[in-house]
């Protein structure tokens, strides 16, 4: 948790995740960043992954808080560092978690959403296999809306029958 927060509030990428310059602080960020994310007690509410390259923490990524309606969930995730970027790390890291997420939670749908500015991450999300599907205006900055099922992963879908 503080090595996220660190990378969250005070990195190269802390721009991206708070466009407004509105930093939040340690308890803050554990009001929305909740225990269940880093121990794994609430697999349906969401948890979070370091990405780890070349014996080195470089990032998170995560998913929220499953829903169940639509087997759908939302994701996130975060390169800290400039020098770590444009390696392959962020669309890989997420290719992982798409395939954990379909073949062992039940998912369907994954999705994401990057600001519309930010080419380098709607490039990776694609390189990972997600496709725009619209944009909408958060806060007046422009967003896309982007989505990967599990059929067009092409992968089959392994399912314990038992849980
Ligand atoms: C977005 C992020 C997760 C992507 O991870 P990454 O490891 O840097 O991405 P990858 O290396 O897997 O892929 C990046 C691709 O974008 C391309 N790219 C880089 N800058 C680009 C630009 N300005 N325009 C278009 N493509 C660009 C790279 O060349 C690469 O494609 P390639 O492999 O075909 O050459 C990471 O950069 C990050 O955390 N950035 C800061 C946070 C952020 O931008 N969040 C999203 C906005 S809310």
């Amino acid at each position: 948790m503080p090595l996220f927060y660190e990378w969250a509030t005070r990195s190269d990428s802390t721009s991206y995740w708070y466009e407004d310059g509105n930093i939040p602080t340690q308890e803050q960020f554990r009001k929305d960043w909740k225990i269940h994310y880093f121990d794994g007690s609430e697999p349906e509410k969401g948890r979070c992954y370091a990405i780890v390259a070349e014996g080195r923490p470089v990032g998170q990524v995560n998913y929220n808080e499953i829903n169940r309606g639509n087997s759908s969930v939302e994701l996130d995730i975060i390169i800290a560092s400039d020098s770590d970027k444009n390696k392959g790390y962020g669309s890989e890291a997420l290719s992982m978690l798409v395939e954990y997420l379909f073949r062992n939670m039940r998912i369907r749908k994954c999705w994401i959403e990057p600001t519309a500015r930010t080419a380098r991450a709607v490039k990776a999300y694609e390189k990972a296999g997600f496709r725009i599907t619209h944009k909408f205006l958060s806060g007046g900055t422009e967003c896309v809306h982007m989505e990967l099922s599990a059929s067009e992963n092409g992968r089959p879908i392994v399912r314990n029958e038992a849980s």
